[in-house]
């Protein structure tokens, strides 16, 4: 479905992201990975899907939040690959607090890393796309974005604005043959839902309609939909993952 596509996908080093980076790969596309915790990680990474999948794939630990890094990257994708035909920004924390106990340090990384690098990231990539007037972006927000939790009110807040940014940027490239969409994924089996103690897991497990969690996969698997030709009459749509999540 990706044959000869390059696809940059944020925080592709765990959950989520690996497991779109694995699907594209297993698809036919040169893969870009990234982390930002460790040039070990990234190297394994890279290593796993050139071994499995024989596409060439590179990687690099960057910070999302940080441009001139994101910069840095776009410079070495056009040096290597000359064109790039997805993005998926993915990379994202959670920290979750109720409204009187919220950081300033804390409101500002998640905006920072979940709604800022995006947009970074969006730059930088529409630019490359242009070249070739075609692309497909896709943003993973999360039903947080659209229904909000107690407790997350910085992180609704920073993946609404990436729904927002989707719509406003799916109108924006229209005219120039790039797509842009977003995911909204309910309660996935991820580092960033292990940490959730037992009961809080039976809990939100109990409000998905489907009765589980979904995996990384299952949200792959959509972003394969959103990023291939299979949807190429789709521009400025937020999908939900979500098993029918009520929250
Ligand atoms: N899991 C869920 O239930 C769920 C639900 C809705 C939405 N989402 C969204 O889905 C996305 C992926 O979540 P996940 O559950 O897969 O998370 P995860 O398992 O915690 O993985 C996060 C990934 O993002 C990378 N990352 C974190 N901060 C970064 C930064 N500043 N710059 C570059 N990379 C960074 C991490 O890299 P390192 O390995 O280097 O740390 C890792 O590869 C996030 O945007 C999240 O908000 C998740």
């Amino acid at each position: 479905m990706l044959d000869g596509r390059v696809a940059f996908v944020t925080g592709s080093t765990r959950g989520i992201g690996w497991a779109t980076a694995r699907t594209f790969a297993s698809q036919g596309a040169a893969v870009i990975v990234n982390g930002v915790t460790s040039q070990e990680r990234v190297d394994k990474r890279v290593e796993e899907i050139c071994t499995e999948f024989g596409v060439p794939c590179i990687g690099f630990l960057c910070d999302v939040s940080n441009p001139a890094c994101v910069r840095s990257c776009y410079a070495e994708i056009f040096k290597k690959f000359k064109r790039l035909d997805v993005l998926v920004n993915n990379a994202g924390i959670v920290q979750d607090a109720l409204l009187g106990m919220i950081s300033e340090a804390s409101i500002r990384r998640q905006i920072e890393v979940n709604t800022m690098g995006a947009i970074f990231h969006l730059q930088e990539a529409a630019r490359l796309m242009l070249r070739n007037r075609s692309g497909s972006i896709i943003n993973v927000s999360s039903i947080v974005g659209r229904n909000g939790n107690a407790g997350e009110i910085v992180y609704s807040a920073s993946k609404a604005a990436l729904i927002g940014l989707t719509y406003s940027a799916a109108k924006e490239l229209a005219p120039k043959n790039i797509r842009v969409n977003a995911v909204a994924p309910g309660f996935i089996d991820t580092d960033l839902t292990k940490v959730l103690p037992k009961d809080a897991h039976a809990e939100w497990s109990k409000r998905v309609g489907l009765g589980r969690m979904g995996t990384a996969q299952e949200v792959a698997n959509t972003i394969l939909f959103l990023a291939s030709d299979q949807s190429s009459h789709i521009s400025g749509q937020v999908v939900g993952v979500d098993g029918c999540l009520v929250i």
